[in-house]
C-alpha cells in the first residue's frame, strides 16, 4: 500500500476532528527528530503536544514496552499485576503523598477529579466546581463542562451543571464565586492550550489558604504541564503550593497511552469501592512504560535538562524579540513550556515552519507555542530559533 493511498483513506474513512491537521504522515521518529514517508527529516518541537518528553523512541522506554508486550499485556482489575503498584510507588515518590486511579487519557483523568470532588461534596451539599476563563481540561461532557472556552462546548448543548468559571489569576474573582455548594476548585498551574499562561505564585498562595479557609479542594489538572515539563517532576513543585488532588497524563507513558489522577492520603477512602473504574486503567504494559519513563527522568536528569535549556531558550528568545519586536510582544518560559506571543494569529506561521523543517505548535488566538523533548540539545535549539527568525523575517518582508 503506497502513502498518497493511505492519505486518501485517511481523508476518506477518518472522521476528520482535528481542526489543525496537516497533511504530513510521519513515519519515523527518534529523539527530537522525526521523518515522513518520503524521508524528509524534521525537528519535532511539539513533542506529541508534550508527550514525548524523553523525545521519540527513548530506547529504555521501548525496551520496557517490548519485554513487557510479551510476558503479559493486558489483565482487568478483578487481579492485581506487579506493575500498577510500582508505578503508584513512583508517582507518590516524586513528592506527593496520597493514593492514585489509573485510566488512559487527560480528560479520564480529570472526569476523575470531578467524580472526587462531587463525591468527597455528596454528603455535605457541596457540587460546585469553580473552574477558570481560558482552561482546557478535555473533550468528554463533564470535562467540556469545565473548559473555560465556550469554542468547545459549542453545539454540545445543555452543559453539564455544576460548573462556574472565573477569571485566571484574578484571587477576588474565586472569593465572590465560592459559596456553601462549592466543591472544588480546579485550574491548570500553567494555562497550555490557552497559550501558556502561568498562574501568578502569590495567586496560588492565596487560593491555597482560600480553599482550606473555606472547606473547598484545590485541585490541579497537569496534564499538560506535568512529568517534567516545567523542570519538576510536578508543576505544583515548582510554586511550592500543594494541591488536595491532580490530574496527569500525556507524558507519563512517553507515547504509550495512560493517565492518572492522586489524591491526598486523607481523601483515599472518598472513592470507595465501586465508585469508579476503567476497563484498561493501568494495564501492566501501559504501567511498565510509565515506569520507565519516570527512572528515565531520574537516571538521566531530564529534570536538570529541562531547567538548563529551559534558561537557554529563555535567553535567546529575549534576543529574538528584540530583533523582532514588531512580531514578537511577550516571551512566556516555564522550563520547556514555551509560549512566544506574536502580533498575529500564530497559526499563520505553523506550514512555513513545518516547511522549513520545524514542527511546532500555536496556542490561545496569537501564541507559537513550542513544546520540544525535554531532552532537546543547545545546538537543536539554535536550529529551531534560526529556523523561526527565517520565517518570521520572510514574513515581515513579504
Ligand atoms: C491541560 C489539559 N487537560 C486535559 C487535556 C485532555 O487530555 P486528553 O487529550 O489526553 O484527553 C489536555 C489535552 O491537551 C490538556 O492540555
Amino acid at each position: 500500500m503506497n502513502h498518497e493511498e493511505l492519505i486518501g483513506f485517511h481523508n476518506q474513512y477518518v472522521m476528520q476532528t482535528y481542526a489543525g491537521t496537516t497533511g504530513l504522515m510521519l513515519v519515523k521518529g527518534e529523539g527530537s527528530h522525526v521523518w515522513d514517508y518520503k524521508g524528509k527529516e524534521y525537528l519535532d518541537f511539539t513533542a506529541g503536544i508534550s508527550v514525548c518528553n524523553l523525545g521519540h523512541c527513548h530506547p529504555e522506554v521501548t525496551k520496557a514496552i517490548n519485554e513487557q508486550a510479551s510476558r503479559l499485556v493486558h489483565v482487568s482489575n478483578i487481579f492485581m499485576n506487579e506493575y500498577q503498584p510500582l508505578l503508584a510507588k513512583k508517582l507518590i515518590s516524586n513528592g506527593f503523598d496520597g493514593v492514585v486511579f489509573f485510566g488512559n487519557s487527560g480528560a479520564e483523568a480529570n472526569e476523575g477529579l470531578i467524580k472526587f470532588a462531587r463525591k468527597w461534596g455528596s454528603d455535605k451539599d457541596k457540587y460546585e466546581i469553580i473552574a477558570m476563563e481560558n482552561s482546557f481540561h478535555g473533550r468528554t461532557l463533564a470535562t467540556l463542562a469545565a473548559t473555560g472556552r465556550s469554542k468547545y462546548r459549542k453545539g454540545f448543548h445543555p452543559d453539564m451543571p455544576g460548573f462556574k468559571f472565573v477569571p485566571f489569576n484574578d484571587i477576588d474573582a474565586i472569593k465572590n464565586a465560592i459559596g456553601p455548594n462549592t466543591a472544588a476548585v480546579m485550574l491548570e498551574p500553567i494555562q497550555g492550550e490557552g497559550g501558556i499562561i502561568p498562574a501568578d505564585p502569590a495567586y496560588l498562595t492565596e487560593l491555597r489558604a482560600l480553599c482550606d479557609e473555606k472547606n473547598v479542594l484545590l485541585m490541579f489538572d497537569e496534564v499538560q504541564c506535568g512529568i517534567g515539563r516545567t523542570g519538576y517532576f510536578y508543576a505544583w513543585q515548582g510554586y511550592g503550593i500543594e494541591p488536595d488532588a491532580l490530574s496527569m497524563a500525556k507524558a507519563l507513558g512517553n507515547g504509550f497511552p495512560i493517565g492518572a489522577f492522586v489524591v491526598k492520603r486523607k481523601y483515599a477512602e472518598v472513592l470507595a469501592p465501586g465508585t469508579h473504574g476503567s476497563t484498561f486503567g493501568g494495564t501492566p504494559l501501559a504501567c511498565a512504560a510509565a515506569c520507565a519513563v519516570i527512572d528515565a527522568i531520574h537516571n538521566e536528569k531530564i529534570l536538570e535538562n529541562c531547567q538548563t535549556q529551559g534558561h537557554y531558550m529563555k535567553k535567546k528568545l529575549a534576543e529574538l524579540q528584540g530583533r523582532f519586536g514588531s512580531v514578537v510582544k511577550d516571551i512566556r518560559v516555564r522550563g520547556l513550556m514555551i509560549g512566544i506571543v506574536l502580533d498575529r494569529n500564530a497559526s499563520e506561521l505553523l506550514p512555513d515552519l513545518m516547511e522549513n523543517g520545524l514542527l511546532a505548535l500555536s496556542a490561545g488566538e496569537n501564541v507559537l507555542r513550542l513544546l520540544p523533548p525535554l531532552t532537546v540539545t543547545e545546538k537543536e535549539i539554535d536550529q529551531a530559533l534560526s529556523i523561526i527568525e527565517e520565517t518570521i523575517a520572510r514574513k515581515i518582508s513579504s
